[in-house]
């Protein structure tokens, strides 16, 4: 079998590195992929204008491509899943309509509101003065977010009036955010624990998958501002069976439902981002149309059914209840370039990556690239590999609980430089604490 990964992200590294797993299949394509994706037994990154649907198409065609699973929720939002299918192309990810859930918080509150599923109530405004005089009436904390995709960041918690009036003038008065903020939604502060909950959707069947919490500020503690990610772990005790069975209930099962209803059957991943309140019931903060990052490298390090089968079974709507995980919890660390998230660093070289041959951890430590690149110059004949991105690596590893990830963990990232990498030390710190 042949697969072609589209994204070029720690998520999409983690994905071919699943698939290449797999005995039955012979190459993985990742377009464009990273440096890791391209080390990688099995993988090779293509160059492929990902925003021209019919050149996806085409190669899938001139490639003998069985299966196309795809990353980044932009060319889901753009429709991608819709074109190729209609190719005859075995790809797996949500519809153009369904993508809106992410691609729209306005459509995705619209949505909740409609089919009763529990979020934060909200307002969506085009107006800067409408808009602050509606958080003056509501008064602080209050959340303010820029309506489109700004890749995790649009996101203002606002801890006074003041914060969320420069919030909303920045994005529709200065247009920080472009077309992606050009209308804003706010939206009551919910307090509580925040979890992940990823499935994956054939359309009427869902196949949970491991539970998972990811840290989005930059800073330790859980401070500063948000990022697409800086660690992940799986599992998520916040996530007990009582949960798992309210947002499974209130939360999964309605969209599935819905979308069914509206002529729309949801396909392929859907991460529910929620807000787990003191009595344990789940909110949705917002609905990912798409595997989270960096999430995906900690569950697929716990993955032990073969993911290509399962995005099989998912296209064939025949989706089993359950997948086999291993037992130990995992834990991934994200190392950032200098400046993220508010700029990146591009070009600075990378050092310290564990070499496969040497590493005695090979089966527990595992490093997913994102923003990373070969250099054009080479030391002694081996490539030297640079940053390229906000996000750099992720450095995964499985433990006995997530403490002992953690440290396993810390151990591989403490041995890998490049200027101005900066990275969290206490990931998974809500879970070690309980
Ligand atoms: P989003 O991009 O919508 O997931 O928001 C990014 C982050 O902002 C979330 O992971 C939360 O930490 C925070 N956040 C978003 N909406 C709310 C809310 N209504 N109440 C509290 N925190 C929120
Ligand atoms: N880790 C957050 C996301 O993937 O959106």
């Amino acid at each position: 079998m042949n697969i072609l990964i589209i994204g070029s992200g720690g998520r999409e590294h983690a994905l071919a590195w699943q698939c290449a797993k797999d005995t039955k299949v012979n190459k993985v394509y990742v377009a464009s992929g990273n440096a890791g994706s391209a080390l990688e037994p099995k993988c090779e990154n293509i160059n492929l204008d990902v925003n021209n649907h019919q050149a996806v198409i085409e190669f899938c065609q001139s490639s003998n491509i069985d299966l196309v699973i795809v990353g980044p929720e932009a060319s889901l939002v753009a429709g991608l899943v819709d074109d190729c299918k209609q190719a005859g192309i075995n790809i797996w990810g949500p519809s153009k309509y369904c993508a809106q859930l992410e691609g729209s918080k306005t459509f995705a509150k619209e949505f909740m509101l409609a089919n009763n599923i529990p979020t934060a109530s909200y307002q969506g405004f085009t107006d800067a003065d409408a808009a602050k005089d509606y958080v003056s009436e509501q008064g602080a904390p209050i959340v303010v977010k820029a309506d489109g995709l700004a890749a995790g960041k649009g996101v203002i918690v606002a801890e006074t009036v003041a914060e969320a009036h420069a919030a909303i003038d920045d994005m529709l008065a200065d247009n920080k955010f472009g077309d992606a903020g050009s209308r804003v939604v706010i939206e009551q502060f919910l307090s509580g624990e925040e979890a992940s909950f990823i499935c994956m959707i054939d359309g009427k069947n869902i196949l949970p998958m491991a539970t998972s919490q990811d840290h989005k500020r930059v800073f330790e503690g859980d401070a500063g501002p948000n990022t697409g990610g800086m660690g992940a772990y799986s599992p998520a005790p916040v996530v007990t069976d009582s949960v798992y069975e309210k947002v499974m209930q209130r939360i999964i099962q309605p969209v599935v439902d819905a979308m069914q209803a509206a002529g729309h059957p949801y396909t392929g991943f859907l991460y529910a981002g929620l807000m787990i309140d003191d009595a344990g019931d789940p909110y949705v903060i917002e609905f990912n149309c798409r595997f989270g990052d960096p999430e995906t490298q900690p569950i697929m390090m716990r993955l032990q059914t073969s993911l290509v089968d399962l995005v099989q079974q998912g296209i064939a709507g025949n989706l089993p209840k359950t997948a086999q995980w291993d037992k130990r919890a995992a834990l991934g660390i994200v190392l950032a370039s200098k400046g993220y998230p508010e700029t990146s660093s591009k070009g600075d070289v990378i050092t310290g990556l564990p070499q496969t041959s040497s590493n005695t951890d090979i089966d527990t430590v595992k490093v997913f690239h994102a923003g990373t690149k070969f250099a054009d110059t080479s030391q002694d004949g081996v490539q030297t590999i640079e940053t390229n991105g906000g996000r750099v690596l992720c450095v995964t590893a499985l433990g006995d609980n997530i403490f002992d990830a953690q440290q396993k963990a810390l151990a591989t990232t403490a041995s890998i430089r490049f200027d101005g990498a900066h990275y969290r030390r206490d990931i998974g710190y809500r879970a070690i604490n309980k």
